[in-house]
């Protein structure tokens, strides 16, 4: 028996769709999208399409051509930093952030941009009314995770987009833990620009991402090269998505990723996210009658997504996912989760806290046999 855990790394399993639509296209399509002016590459430039607006659908963006894909969330989050910052901007985060997005922010530090860490509280969350007191004239752009990885704390992002966009601030939103989970509307929530990894809750196959860049915004490529059209000069084309997107992409999983948002739409994001919340409730009420364990994250279960983070007093979180994965095949994540501000943030550094993340296929009885066998450890 095994039970898997561990949904905000990568969703596991995927809906039968997803493996049926990789296989499909690596068998009968073959090339690439716009590598071939014969059936074959048509299709494939088709299959793109969709999957884009697929995307666009799922986030509310309007244009299609504004998503751009990328191999994971942390590539879309370096386009995004790396192609709009220049020496001399501003930018405004927080100190929640997963590394994905805090690496670039500090090397752009490093490289002359100015970066002010709001202070997250102990439960992770943000007032927007910090922003409001950092807002300065080179202000360039507010980044922040909708949802953390760590406490599951989701912040309010409707809230922060309206104070950026007032200010003429540009707001880049980290979706890696709430797309396919949480509902997105970028235009609604006053959001310029969305990252997402398509292998977590949209449930797509690993080595898919993408990035909403909204109406207007110019970003200076990561990367230039063969776009499978406009070939005739040596500047890289203007026209969106091309314009930052070079190189065969990921067709394969680009069709798992349609095959997944597919999925997610046929049953509803409210839906998915009143079953995760149920299981994280039960988790958390479990976990609130083993003796030794605090909790972290919002008491408020609006305000967190399917990410549950704790410690138990006297254990390490590294011997707690060892003995859960070796005596009872079940997968934790267990450390620091790539996002150590969070755990300062939080008061779990250095060692971090075990993270269990319920998905969409997690049963309530995987939770309680998670329960069961996290009362034996800690009870040896
Ligand atoms: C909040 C957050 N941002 C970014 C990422 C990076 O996603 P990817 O692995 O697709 O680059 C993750 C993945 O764990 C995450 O949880």
């Amino acid at each position: 028996m095994s039970i898997y855990l561990d949904n905000a790394a990568t969703s596991f399993p995927k809906p039968d769709t997803v493996y049926r639509a990789v296989d499909q296209t690596l068998r009968e399509i073959g090339v690439g999208p716009g590598r071939g002016g014969y059936r074959r590459g048509l299709e494939a430039g088709r299959l793109v399409f969709r999957a884009r607006e697929a995307v666009s659908g799922l986030i509310g963006a309007g244009n299609s051509e504004r998503i751009v894909f990328t191999h994971s969330a942390t590539e879309a989050l370096n386009l995004a930093v790396n192609g709009l910052l220049r020496p001399g901007d501003h930018v405004i985060t927080t100190t929640m952030e997963h590394n994905s997005l805090a690496r670039p922010l500090h090397l752009a530090e490093q490289r002359g941009v100015e970066v002010t860490w709001l202070q997250a509280d102990g439960r992770g969350a943000i007032d927007s009314r910090q922003l409001s007191e950092v807002l300065r004239p080179e202000s360039r752009l507010v980044a922040l995770s909708h949802c953390s990885n760590v406490t599951g704390t989701i912040q309010p992002v409707a809230e922060i987009g309206a104070i950026a966009r007032g200010a003429g601030v540009l707001f880049l939103v980290d979706a890696a833990q709430s797309a396919g989970s949480l509902p997105i509307d970028v235009e609604g929530m006053s959001i310029d620009l969305l990252a997402a990894p398509g292998h977590k809750g949209l449930l797509g196959p690993q080595g898919t991402g993408f990035l909403y860049v909204g109406a207007g915004i110019e970003l200076t490529p990561l990367i230039v090269g063969g776009t499978g059209g406009h070939s005739s000069g040596l500047d890289q084309p203007v026209a969106m998505p091309e314009h930052l997107e070079s190189g065969t992409p990921n067709t394969p999983g680009i069709a798992g990723l349609l095959a997944g948002i597919e999925f997610i739409l046929n049953t509803g994001v409210a839906t998915i996210r009143s079953t995760e919340q149920a299981r994280v409730a039960q988790i958390v009420e479990g976990l609130g009658s083993i003796p030794g364990v605090t909790l972290y994250g919002p008491a408020d279960p609006e305000r967190r997504g399917s990410v549950v983070s704790f410690t138990v007093s006297g254990f390490d979180p590294s011997r707690i996912g060892f003995q859960l994965d070796q005596d009872y095949g079940i997968s934790v994540r267990v450390g620091l989760h790539c996002a150590p501000l969070a755990h300062q943030t939080i008061g779990t550094y250095p060692e971090g806290t075990v993270r269990v993340s319920p998905g969409w296929l997690t049963t309530s009885r995987d939770i309680d046999v998670f329960l069961q066998a996290l009362h034996a450890i800690v009870s040896q």
